[in-house]
């Protein structure tokens, strides 16, 4: 049975959460594997919906196991946050578990994120994501999940940081900083204390559940141009988010891993600073951001909308090797008289397909376009399409282009945001 991953193939956004919600029911574990609050993954089912951020997206299904990953890192008080307001809605998380080799995100990476973010243009979400995986790569001021379950250990370890990371604060922002290292210890302790039941030693149990066959989905946040080593960079978050990386996030080695899910919004979307080839500053653009309700799950800040890109999916369906394509927010495309699609791009006078590396140059894109015509398909002929598996035309030729182009096959269609607006292939 499958060790599956889901990825999105855009820059985050793309439907991951709905996606994970529905394939859950055929998984035993949920494992979240990279990223940290900065993710936003809605699920909704009836008139019961969650923005999470950390607890992987698998919350409708108490039984099933839910493993925060080593490749994650955790603000405590936004895991607390969201393990309280999942369970006062009546969900339990007995089941959820956290990889003590996750790292810890810090009251000054969330100070320092602000402060840097502030004096340039990636638009971070200023959840302390960067900082703190700076602070796991430098090795010697960064604090684990296993840190903060002994306490004399804590101490030592946030007092030789904590005077370090005061003077980084003046320094950058010129202004003393407040913290104060028995008030974080205190919270640091408590934090731990309040987790330790589900702190694991990660790889030891997921190994086990693939030696026994369980099936396995990994959860990734973000999207692939988001990628530290892949992405438009510099600006993409401090991880990686391919589906290689599923792998060193969670503990589960590669040839185990049967099936990649690359998730594709029927469009495209972009939150925060960066070159963005196919965006509309015009009606269009404004039209795609109010019918996909296009506004940040994490920070409420609109997002830049566009056509689709297949220059940037062909990319990332060779970085991520996705054996299963899941088209989400094909509704929102309803109602335009055409739409486009990006087929290849022009730089310096010159026609190209491949994805470049340096952002100047993708800044500078001149998109080529394939034009399709457009549709509007009712509520009542997409439940009839569900029925009979068969898209309505002419939004089928988009989906087959889709296909096509990236050689591989459509598994899911998404219609709505709800679980049951869905054609599984
Ligand atoms: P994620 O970060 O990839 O999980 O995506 P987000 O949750 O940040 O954003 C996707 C948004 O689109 C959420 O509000 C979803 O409820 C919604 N959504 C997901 N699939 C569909 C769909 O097929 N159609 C529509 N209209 N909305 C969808
Ligand atoms: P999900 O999982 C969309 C973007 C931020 C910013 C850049 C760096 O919901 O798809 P960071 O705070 O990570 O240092 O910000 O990355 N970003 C996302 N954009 N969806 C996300 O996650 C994102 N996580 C980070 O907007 O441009
Ligand atoms: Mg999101």
């Amino acid at each position: 049975m499958p060790v599956s991953v889901i990825v999105g193939m855009q820059w985050g956004d793309e439907g991951k959460g709905k996606i994970v919600d529905l394939l859950a029911s055929a998984y035993d574990y949920i494992v979240r594997f990279n990223g940290g609050d900065n993710a936003g993954h809605t699920i909704k089912v009836g008139d019961k919906k969650f923005g999470l951020h950390l607890i992987p997206s698998g919350v409708f299904y108490p039984e099933k196991i839910k493993v925060i990953g080593n490749g994650v890192v955790i603000n405590p008080d936004s895991l607390l946050k969201e393990i309280n307001e999942v369970e006062s809605a009546g969900f339990s998380l007995s089941n959820l578990f956290i990889s003590d080799r996750a790292h810890v995100i810090l009251s000054w990476h969330k100070l320092l994120d602000g402060i840097e973010d502030s004096k340039n243009e990636i638009g971070t979400t200023k959840r302390g994501i960067g900082p703190t995986y700076c602070d796991k790569a430098a090795r010697t001021t960064a604090i684990r999940i296993v840190d903060l379950l002994d306490r004399q250990k804590l101490e030592t370890r946030v007092n030789k940081i904590l005077g370090l990371k005061k003077s980084l604060i003046k320094i950058y922002s010129g202004q003393d900083s407040d913290l104060n290292s028995a008030q974080i210890i205190n919270s640091l302790f408590e934090f731990g204390q309040k987790i330790k039941q589900r702190v694991v030693n990660a790889p030891y149990l997921l190994n086990q559940a693939v030696k026994e066959k369980k099936n396995i989905l990994l959860e990734g946040a973000q999207g692939t141009l988001l990628d530290i080593d892949h992405g438009t960079y510099p600006y993409v978050t401090s991880s990686n988010t391919v589906s290689g990386s599923a792998s060193s996030g969670s503990g589960i080695p590669p040839t185990k891993i049967n099936k990649i899910f690359g998730i594709i919004k029927a469009y495209t979307t972009r939150v925060g600073g960066g070159p963005f080839p196919t965006e509309l500053s015009d009606e269009i653009g404004e039209k795609l951001r109010q019918k996909g309700g296009e506004f940040g799950t994490t920070t409420g800040r609109p997002r830049r909308c566009g056509w689709l890109d297949m220059v940037a999916l062909k990319y990332t369906a060779m970085l991520n090797g996705t054996t299963d394509l899941v088209i989400t927010k094909i509704d929102v495309l309803n109602g335009f008289d055409q739409l486009k699609v990006c087929v290849a791009y022009e730089i310096d006078g010159k026609k190209t397909t491949e994805f470049p590396s340096d952002i100047d140059s993708l800044a500078s894109v001149k998109p080529i376009y394939k034009t399709f015509k457009g549709w509007i398909i009712t509520n009542d002929e997409w439940e009839e399409a569900k029925q009979n598996k068969k898209i309505p035309e002419p939004c089928q030729q988009y989906v087959n282009f889709i296909k096509r182009e990236l050689k591989a096959k459509v598994a899911i269609l998404s219609y709505g945001p709800g679980r049951e607006q869905t054609i599984i292939f």
